[in-house]
């Protein structure tokens, strides 16, 4: 009898206590070439193999700008984290470097959670979450040249004894580290035994020792059953707090998908450890917009990034066993408008924009029509419309005859759809009803609307009217022909005027 032995490739997982950073960083090199470029996106962060979420780490250090990333290289699917790292002097080249942090420690054996950068002596530091069957854990790892990075013997530095008593020690995570004044603070979350979530405050002389100063806002039930990835910043004289609730809910058109990003406005008060909020909204009204983080840099903007994906989705890249699943998004510029957070793409992309052509004042009545080379899978459109005259406004992207991505404007209800339920593979949630299209009110300023639509291979992103409203939403084409760009109008639309640019690094 023979017997055939059939030998495993190295492309599973490694036991957990194999998990270190150079058993990563071997299996990046000698697998990432197999990975597949049909939905690869062209001018986004991403990992060269694997599975990624959350933004990490996310600091301008030393003239360039350091992004790090929630990270399993080893598959397609999420899986005991690492810390992949990227970094880029404009913000949108990126040069991919060794896996930051792997989950070597007791005390995160389970995953090397999400958690942000600051800079003191002119050393990087890190804090994270370190996830063990204990609970959660919050610990700091330090680098001199700010690609290799130590863990401190005194870790961890933040642990369930730090919680307050309405915390459970098992969703205590996400740290965002600052400096203010002379004191270094941090804000973390943790749900509370009422299923809530709530931001946490700390306080520190030297980012090691750290006090519990106070609950800077706690979460109400319709708010989501746990908040993560806090980040607290100053903007134009207002506080603003940007969060992820899980499961927040529905209300109007806002907070459709399973988990939402919240912006928080309003003012801190430091001597309580409090936030006033004036003001709540959702971020982005697309579906693939998640765990954002942000940074001021040496030009004192502050940008923000997310995660271009979504919790309890189907992830079309894993099952067609690309090898490859997650995405940034574009970093954006924030500002604040009329009380809310505006978005703008970051200054830099220009330069990878080459002007394709350019069309003025062409009035479209009850037809439909294309534009002379206004068509691609990776560019940038941009255009102004006047719908003093129109009932409803579409443009078709990724067209062909069997799949399209709709985005229309209905001029009665002053809505803006996105409609991915044709746009390819289709993409099944945890919500219900399922999230095939998402909306959100837009008034128009003199009977306009502007409209900065970002595709990539495998992505789009809206920036409507300056960006007082974003939408951001991931499609999977199937068709190999998916370049049409078809425009509609019902009643008539004016099309001031439409550019389009080729998007090449
Ligand atoms: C958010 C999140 C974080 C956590 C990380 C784990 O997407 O759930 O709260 O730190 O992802 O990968």
């Amino acid at each position: 009898i023979l017997i055939y032995l059939t030998i495993q490739q190295s492309s599973c997982a490694p036991r957990s206590s194999d998990l270190t950073i150079e058993r990563a960083n071997e299996f990046i090199t000698q697998n990432k070439n197999n990975v597949k470029q049909t939905y690869r996106l062209k001018y986004h962060a991403m990992a060269p193999i694997g599975w990624i979420n959350d933004p990490n780490g996310f600091i301008y250090f030393r003239g360039e700008y350091h992004l790090f990333y929630q990270y399993n290289p080893y598959s397609a699917v999420w899986d005991t984290m690492h810390w992949g790292h990227a970094k880029s002097k404009d913000l949108v080249h990126w040069e991919e470097l060794p896996v930051a942090l792997a989950p070597d420690q007791i005390y995160d054996t389970d995953g090397v959670f999400s958690g942000s950068a600051i800079e003191k002596d002119g050393k990087l530091y890190v804090m994270y979450t370190g996830n063990n069957p204990n609970g959660q854990v919050q610990c700091i790892a330090v680098s001199e040249d700010g690609i290799h990075f130590e863990k401190v013997s005194e870790n961890p530095v933040l642990d369930a004894s730090d919680l307050p008593s309405n915390a459970q020690p098992q969703d205590f995570r996400d740290p965002k580290v600052f400096k203010r004044g002379d004191l270094y603070y941090v804000v973390t979350v943790s749900k509370t035994v009422n299923e809530t979530g709530q931001v946490l405050l700390y306080q520190s002389a030297d980012l090691i020792n750290w006090e519990f100063k106070s609950i800077l806002l706690e979460g109400t039930k319709e708010q989501g059953i746990m908040w993560e990835c806090p980040d607290l910043f100053e903007l134009e004289s207002k506080d603003v707090l940007i969060l992820s609730a899980i499961q927040m809910a529905r209300s109007g058109n806002d907070y459709h998908n399973i988990d939402s990003v919240i912006e928080f406005i309003g003012e801190v008060d430091w001597n309580e450890g409090k936030m006033k909020v004036e003001s709540i909204k959702e971020l982005d009204h697309g579906h693939d917009f998640y765990a954002t983080q942000s940074l001021l840099d040496d030009k004192d903007r502050r940008i923000v990034i997310a995660w271009m994906n979504m919790w309890g989705r189907t992830f079309p890249t894993a099952i067609l066993n690309q090898g490859w699943t997650g995405a940034m998004t574009l970093p954006r510029e924030l500002h604040l408008k009329n009380g809310y957070l505006t978005q703008t793409p970051i200054a830099e992309i220009a330069n990878a924009l080459q002007h394709v052509t350019e069309f003025k004042d062409v009035t479209l009545i009850d037809q439909s029509g294309e534009f002379n080379q206004v068509a691609g899978e990776v560019g940038m459109l941009d255009l102004v419309v006047n719908l003093e005259e129109a009932k409803l406004f579409k443009i078709e992207l990724r067209a062909n005859e069997n799949e399209r991505t709709i985005l229309s404007y209905d001029n009665e209800s002053k809505e803006l759809t996105i409609d991915r339920t044709n746009s390819g593979v289709y993409i099944a949630g945890g919500e219900n009803p399922p999230v095939n299209a998402r909306k959100i009110e837009v008034p128009q300023e003199n009977n306009e609307l502007s409209l900065q639509i970002f595709l990539d291979q495998s992505s789009l992103e809206i920036f409507v009217n300056g960006g007082l409203e974003t939408l951001t939403t991931t499609i999977y084409p199937t068709e190999e022909r998916s370049e049409i760009i078809l425009f509609y109008s019902e009643g008539k639309t004016v099309i001031k005027s439409l550019k389009f640019s080729k998007i090449v690094l």
